[in-house]
């Protein structure tokens, strides 16, 4: 998964060679799991057509006003097409189309969509050497910086006309990337580690059985994408789930105990901003392990259980700049529990989930906490997603930490 994943790009094509290149734009933007939608000036379908642009986007391709081969022509709502996208990417953008925009012509789709947009604009030029540095070129690319739009400078190497020179459109993939770069830079967790732990862990008894709980993991899983979501580089240390996430800034750390997951947590802490301890971490374990499987040849058996270190506590002793989030599962008196997990834990913040709220805790895809924080001031949620519970959770933890 990319930051770009769930995102909606419009591509916008200019009429120049490099156009062919952009049926492997349209799929490296799927691949990073964008909704891709194509909008093309005339010109631009002598070099690519909209067939493959369709087909490789699974969206009907936009190039005229109205569908004229159709009796009940349609209007094609420029406007709509602007406010859809989250990004609009004009690539390759020509020479012609990069004046026209900077000049507020509105001669064609693509131009009328440019004009209404509200989203972020890309565009990477492509022309030939001589035109790239020409100074209504250069004129063209300093307006529409000063309007914000976003410029992918051309590469330099072998042009369409056989010279050498500076003026290739970007590769496709040097493009998707550039764009997530950017987006990444604007966020408000860039640059910030954030370290998560969550779901169960399983201590063993013998080789074949285990002592371990019910925690699925989602609302880890939830917090590390959310994170991601914000540009943070995410270290999540996870036990045995069922839960997956593919994420360019996500690095999953699967653990089975404890000592595992407190060995992970402690190589990773000293590099991180945040971290959020939403694990469900057993807190005895077997005090010795079977090495051989343990044969049924008595009526009973007791196992003698010991405690496994504190995570959480142990971080809360030797944090220094990190924001340190725990949580607490009650059933009773649980403001009065949680806010002496978070003295004693020494936490930034502490999310008290009570088992008396239905709705709320292990397997669920909801959620209902509470959020307290070092003043002990308490705020209470309504039941939600667990999605929107680590929305919640962040704009908490930035609101603090840029207080
Ligand atoms: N935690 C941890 N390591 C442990 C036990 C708990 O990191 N060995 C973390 C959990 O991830 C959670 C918080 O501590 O963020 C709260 O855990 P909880 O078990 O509810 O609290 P305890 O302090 O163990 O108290 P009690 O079980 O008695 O309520």
């Amino acid at each position: 998964m990319s930051i770009l994943s769930g995102k909606n790009v419009l591509l916008g094509i200019s009429g120049g060679i490099a156009a062919y290149k952009t049926a492997t734009l349209v799929r490296s933007f799927i691949k990073a799991g964008a909704n891709v939608q194509v909008v093309m000036t005339p010109a631009s379908k002598d070099f690519v057509t909209p067939l493959t642009l369709s087909t490789l986007s699974k969206n009907p391709v936009h190039s005229t006003f109205t569908n004229d081969q159709d009796d009940n022509a349609m209007w094609n709502n420029h406007v709509e097409l602007g406010l859809w996208a989250d990004y609009f990417v004009i690539a390759p953008a020509t020479a012609n189309t990069l004046s026209k925009m900077a000049n507020g012509t509105c001669d064609n789709l693509l131009l009328a969509t440019y004009l209404s947009a509200k989203c972020k604009v890309y565009f990477a030029p492509a022309m030939d050497l001589d035109m790239y540095i020409h100074p209504s070129s250069v004129l063209s690319f300093e307006t529409l910086k000063n309007y914000g739009n976003i410029m992918i400078p051309a590469t330099s190497g072998e042009l369409a006309s056989g010279l050498v020179g500076q003026g290739r459109m970007a590769e496709p993939d040097d493009i998707v990337s550039f764009i997530e770069k950017d987006i990444i830079s604007g966020l408000p967790l860039k640059n910030k580690t954030v370290l998560i732990t969550a779901g169960p862990t399983y201590e063993a008894i013998d080789p074949v059985r285990f002592i371990g709980n019910h925690s699925s993991g989602k609302m880890g899983f939830e917090i590390a994408k959310a994170a991601a979501n914000l540009g943070a580089e995410v270290i999540l240390i996870t036990g045995p789930t069922h839960q997956t996430v593919k994420h360019s800034l996500i690095t999953v750390i699967p653990v089975v105990s404890a000592q595992e997951m407190y060995d992970a947590a402690h190589l990773h802490f000293n590099n991180s901003d945040i971290a959020i301890l939403s694990a469900a971490v057993a807190d005895y374990r077997p005090k010795n392990v079977a090495t051989q499987k343990i044969k049924k040849k008595t009526a009973t058996l007791t196992l003698e259980l010991e405690k496994t270190k504190d995570i959480l506590a142990s971080l809360g002793a030797i944090k220094t700049k990190q924001f340190l989030v725990g949580f607490a599962l009650e059933t009773n008196n649980e403001l009065e529990h949680a806010k002496l997990k978070l003295k004693k834990k020494n936490l930034d913040l502490i999310v008290l989930n009570s088992l008396n709220d239905k709705g709320a805790g292990f397997k669920s895809d909801t959620n209902k906490v509470t959020l307290i924080n070092k003043d002990e001031e308490a705020t209470v949620y309504q039941l939600k997603s667990k999605t929107e519970v680590a929305k919640d959770l962040f704009n908490t933890i930035i609101n603090t930490i840029h207080a």
